[in-house]
């Protein structure tokens, strides 16, 4: 692989990756296609799926019910591609890309290569419509299945994608064997729990999903605790501010934290 700004060679994955409407589509188990029906079926109901033209302006979402959501979502994203514009350059996988808003803005600010990878065909599909550009491909398959290169990428991001892996402890182990040595994992704008706090989340999580008509998503959302990180060095290179003050303040910023881990020297 080369580092150039200006495409992402992918000759060092499975060459029986068909190209369907601009989509490299790779192997996805029955279980993620009923996760899908069912994850699309909610964010419609949530008016989350967005027309072509709105995905293409993300994160700026004007006159829509989450509007005040993407303003939040964008300081987010500008204190991430911050970050990359300073110390990213190199391959980048953007796991549970979606639509591919985060990627493509980190594709075309900074100094990266992107893989946007995920198991929702159909946002997928959107994504590839809205965003081209050479150096980001997106690719759909399960990232425990497909045989990817090891040791490949220089950083892994996952945005808001967290909450659907049961494992956090396997995801991660999977990811460093997917990073270069001394390669970076960043979880961002998804929550993490204290343990104290996880029963009344997985309840109100519940009945959420219940209220929406849609029990069954609630056993596709986990919920990851700072506990469960222990075991792994990490940084926490944005903490929400949850004191009174701050809401005294009255100040916008988004409630969950960004989290940064180093794969370990001598890890395979
Ligand atoms: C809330 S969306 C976040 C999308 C995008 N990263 C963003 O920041 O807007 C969660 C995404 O995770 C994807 N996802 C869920 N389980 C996944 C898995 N096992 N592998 C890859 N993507 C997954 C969903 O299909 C969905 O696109």
């Amino acid at each position: 692989m080369n580092n150039s700004k200006d495409h992402i060679d992918i000759s060092a994955f499975p060459d029986n990756l068909q190209v369907e409407k601009g989509v490299l589509k790779g192997r996805v188990g029955m279980d993620f296609k009923n996760f899908e029906a069912n994850y699309l079926a909610v964010r419609d109901k949530e008016h989350r799926f967005l027309a072509d033209e709105q995905v293409a302006e993300l994160p700026d979402l004007k006159n829509h019910v989450h509007s005040k959501e993407w303003q939040l979502r964008t300081r987010s994203a500008k204190r991430v591609i911050s970050y990359f514009k300073h110390s990213g350059h190199g391959n980048l996988l953007d796991l549970g890309c979606g639509n591919g808003w985060f990627c493509h803005k980190l594709a075309s600010e900074c100094e990266v290569s992107v893989i946007g990878m995920d198991v929702n065909l159909t946002e997928l599909e959107q994504a590839a419509r809205v965003f081209k550009l050479a150096r980001l491909k997106f690719v759909y398959a399960d990232i425990f299945m497909e045989q990817l290169p090891l040791s490949f990428f220089d950083f892994i991001t996952l945005n808001a994608v967290v909450q659907y892996f049961p494992d956090l402890s396997k995801l991660i182990d999977r990811l460093f064997n997917l990073l270069k040595p001394d390669g970076e994992l960043h979880f961002i704008d998804s929550p993490f729990y204290d343990q104290g706090d996880l029963q009344h989340a997985k309840q109100r999580t519940f009945e959420y999903y219940n209220s929406l008509g849609f029990p069954q998503m609630a056993e596709s959302y986990y919920h990851h605790s700072w506990q469960e990180l222990k075991e792994f060095s990490f940084e926490v290179l944005y903490r929400p501010d949850k004191s009174k003050f701050h809401k005294l303040l009255n100040k916008k910023d988004i409630p969950f934290p960004w989290i940064k881990l180093v794969k370990p020297n001598g890890k395979a």
